[in-house]
């Protein structure tokens, strides 16, 4: 069977998933982070996660070479921010409310969720990196309702169940 492209995206597009930011910083203290669908758990003992990215992301160096890394679970009032921060040549950071987490990445205000890692290995995956974390700090905010991502377009909980 050939795989076409677009088909292929559209049928990736079937599995529902939340909204990420994945952010890092480097040795010269600048900060990225870029929008990130394709975050999932790995292991629970140790605690563990992943997610892949693009050789075409401008930041691909910075995480590659940081050691470290942070992903802010957006909830459903983000859409704005998640579109910023799919957006290259921007300054995200501008009017964007964060603090510096314990391995030096910023966390977006807000999140429902968050969790900080140290890269503990990156794998090839085509054309694209995927990146495995070791959590080692984490917080959760329980009134928070996620952002959902379905289909190419944004959407929630209730439109999806
Ligand atoms: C909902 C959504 C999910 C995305 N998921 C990913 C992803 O998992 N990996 C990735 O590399 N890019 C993903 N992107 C695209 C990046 O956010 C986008 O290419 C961004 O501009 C890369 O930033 P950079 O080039 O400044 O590093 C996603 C975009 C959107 C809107």
């Amino acid at each position: 069977m050939t795989i076409d492209r677009l088909a292929f995206r559209d049928c990736l597009g079937c599995f529902v998933t939340g909204v990420t930011i994945v952010t890092t910083v480097g040795e010269d203290g600048e900060h990225v982070g870029l929008t990130v669908n394709s975050f999932n758990s790995v292991s629970l003992e140790p605690p563990m996660i992943l997610f892949s990215l693009d050789r075409g992301a401008q930041s691909l160096l910075i995480f590659e070479t940081s050691g470290h890394f942070a992903v802010s679970v957006l909830s459903d009032v983000h859409e704005a921010l998640s579109n910023r921060f799919a957006q290259r040549d921007t300054n995200k950071w501008d009017n964007v409310a964060t603090r510096i987490g314990a391995n030096g990445c910023r966390l977006l205000d807000g999140a429902m969720a968050t969790f900080e890692c140290t890269t503990y290995a990156q794998y090839d995956g085509g054309d694209h990196v995927i990146f495995v974390g070791n959590v080692i700090a984490m917080n959760v905010d329980p009134g928070a309702k996620p952002l959902v991502y379905y289909r190419g377009a944004y959407n929630s909980l209730s439109a999806v169940a």
